[in-house]
């Protein structure tokens, strides 16, 4: 048996698991999203001067912020005293949430 018969039904069995990946990756609405929009959008997006976009930020780093702002390595106000009422499931739901929504674009109205 050579390569391109194998390689034929593979690719189409990668080609429809690419298609359906959108849908699947889609993280469900974390249960603590509430405590969050206000500051920085349920999109990620801040309207408030001071305050970081985190839409399409890499989701490792919004969950080792969030850990480090539970921890008290990283201190700031009001996140330090949010991240102390994340669980570390809360954390990772919020992070895929807000890594998973378009990027900020300066000038789109966004
Ligand atoms: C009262 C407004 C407010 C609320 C509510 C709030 N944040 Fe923040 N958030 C901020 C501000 C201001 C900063 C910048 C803090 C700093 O300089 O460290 C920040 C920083 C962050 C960062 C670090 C971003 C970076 O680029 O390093 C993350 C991640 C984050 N917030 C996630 C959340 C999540 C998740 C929630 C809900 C549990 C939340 N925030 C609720 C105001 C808020």
């Amino acid at each position: 048996m050579h390569t391109p018969a194998l390689t034929f039904p593979a690719s189409l069995v990668l080609i429809a698991g690419l298609a359906a990946a959108p849908a699947l990756a889609a993280p469900a609405k974390p249960a603590k999203l509430g405590l969050c929009s206000a500051c920085h959008g349920v999109d990620g997006i801040s309207r408030t001067p001071g305050t970081p976009h985190l839409a399409g930020q890499d989701r490792v780093y919004l969950e080792r912020a969030l850990s480090d702002y539970r921890s008290g390595k990283r201190q700031h106000v009001p996140m330090t005293s949010l991240a102390n009422a994340l669980q570390p499931r809360d954390i990772q739901a919020l992070a895929a949430w807000y890594a998973a929504q378009p990027g900020f674009v300066k000038g789109s109205g966004r």
